[in-house]
């Protein structure tokens, strides 16, 4: 079967790798030669994963039946409408359904309207004034963020990046000025607790779960720094998070299907795997974000040890027929992104970097390609994350490990990765903090 794949980053390759194991027949577009997709794919086109004409031209030329969409922003401009009227099927939602990511405003007034638990208290404002009285009456610290997409680094944290009420009136002018679109501001209250990643398929009715995946967004060591997209993450084998129980995890998923219910119920159906951030607070997990797309480290964690077959689970999204029993080795698994230093707030691109995939596959570990450019045989850094590095074993300790040694076989220079992802003591500090939290 022909599937078109969109993105070149490293959670497109991990599923291109997937979908290689189901035997598909790949077709990719992508911005930068991502040399992992390359290898896999019969034909690829390197374009702006915008540029829905040229995709759906690609899609034409080679008679692709279904697709598989990477990156949420070809979403956000209707690829997905677009390749369904050329007959394609896409285990994707469409422009409206993707509102739940690319609109935070949409996102939060659905949760409101259908009295979903999880919320947080929150105002959506287009203008200055506005926010400025609301902030004034709020008594508590609070969050703001671009109601539009911003690639994860959008979000400032009173008494973290926000640190007075002019800092805070500065940036939400900046985002009233234009940087995110100008749809507006979003305040949020500020919620403490432990994050965690809830990721299921969704055929517009019925919706299987993966498993538990924490990421790291903050760009240093101790979870410090600006945000990024996600450092790298990692997942158990009992598909939980040491600091996650099977009550939260179910309160979780009630609340992602109560708003697949919603999206039905408001005419915006949604198909494709839907991604939930969370924040589990004294009070219960919160929402903290909701993406229409696999998460990106995340997909990494959980598509290598995806047991059953990729291909047919995106055929039954499609057709509204997602199998309830799909199935994840019992495996732990450590990703950490090799990134240009610097990434985060000002990348050091160009540097050259060498990846020995023999040795990184023999220590028992995969390598995800992302934004690397080839030249000449040569791989480069370009300003995003470079490659994702993932070690699999029977613990997060021994999954750690592996992705430890695997890491000492990519060799460049500018280049920063955050060594204490899954090590037993970042894991065991944040069991600490959850017991006191929750006690
Ligand atoms: P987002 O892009 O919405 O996932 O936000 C990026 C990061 O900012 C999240 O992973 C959280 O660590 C933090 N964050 C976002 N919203 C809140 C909130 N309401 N309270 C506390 N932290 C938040
Ligand atoms: N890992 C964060 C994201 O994919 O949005």
């Amino acid at each position: 079967m022909r599937i078109l794949t969109v993105g070149g980053g490293g959670r497109e390759h991990a599923a291109v790798e997937a979908l290689f194991r189901s035997g598909a027949e790949i077709y990719s577009v992508m911005k930068n030669a991502n040399p992992g997709i390359v290898r896999r794919a019969k034909a690829y086109k390197l374009v702006d994963e915008r540029q829905i004409d040229d995709i759906c031209e690609f899609a034409i030329e080679h008679d692709i039946g279904y697709a598989f969409i990477g990156p949420e922003a070809p979403l956000e401009i209707g690829l997905v409408d677009a390749l369904e009227h050329i007959g394609v099927q896409c285990a994707a939602p469409t422009k409206s359904a993707a509102r739940i990511e690319t609109s935070k405003a949409f996102m939060r007034w659905l949760v409101s309207k259908h009295n979903i638990e999880g919320n947080l208290i929150h105002a959506h404002f287009t203008n200055e004034e506005d926010t400025e009285r609301y902030l004034k009456m709020l008594d508590r610290e609070i969050v703001v963020k671009p109601v539009g997409l911003t690639g994860g680094k959008g979000v400032k944290i009173q008494g973290e990046h926000l640190n007075s009420h002019d800092e805070t009136m500065a940036y939400v002018r900046e985002i009233l000025s234009g940087a995110g679109g100008s749809e507006g501001v979003i305040i949020e209250e500020k919620v403490e607790g432990e994050e965690f990643t809830q990721m299921i398929f969704v055929d517009g009715k019925h919706i299987a779960p993966m498993p538990l995946v924490q990421d790291h967004k903050r760009a240093y060591e101790g979870d410090n720094g600006p945000n990024t997209g996600g450092m790298g993450s990692y997942s158990d084998a009992n598909h939980l998070l040491p600091f996650i129980s099977e009550e939260v995890r179910k309160k979780a998923l009630d609340i992602l299907k109560n708003i697949v219910d919603a999206m039905s119920e408001e005419g915006c159906p949604y198909r494709g795997p839907m991604y939930g951030q969370f924040m589990l607070t004294k009070t219960g997990p919160k929402i903290i974000e909701i993406n229409s797309r696999f998460g990106d480290p995340e997909a990494m964690n959980v598509l290598p040890i995806l047991e059953s077959d990729f291909l047919a689970i995106i055929r039954d999204m499609t057709a509204g027929k997602l199998r309830d029993d799909i199935k994840f080795k019992n495996l732990a698994t450590v990703c950490k992104y090799v990134v240009p230093s610097g990434y985060g707030t000002k990348p050091d691109a160009g540097h050259e970097v060498c990846i020995d995939e023999d040795s990184i596959q023999k220590v028992g570990a995969e390598v995800f390609y992302a934004n690397v450019d080839e030249i000449d045989g040569k791989l480069f850094t370009m300003t995003s994350r470079s490659v994702g590095v993932v070690g699999i074993g029977e613990t997060i300790e021994e999954a750690e490990k592996i992705c430890e040694a695997a890491l000492k076989f990519v060799v460049g220079d500018s280049i920063c990765i955050r060594h204490d992802i899954g090590t037993e003591e970042i894991i065991q500090k944040k069991i600490d903090r959850i017991k006191k939290l929750l006690s």
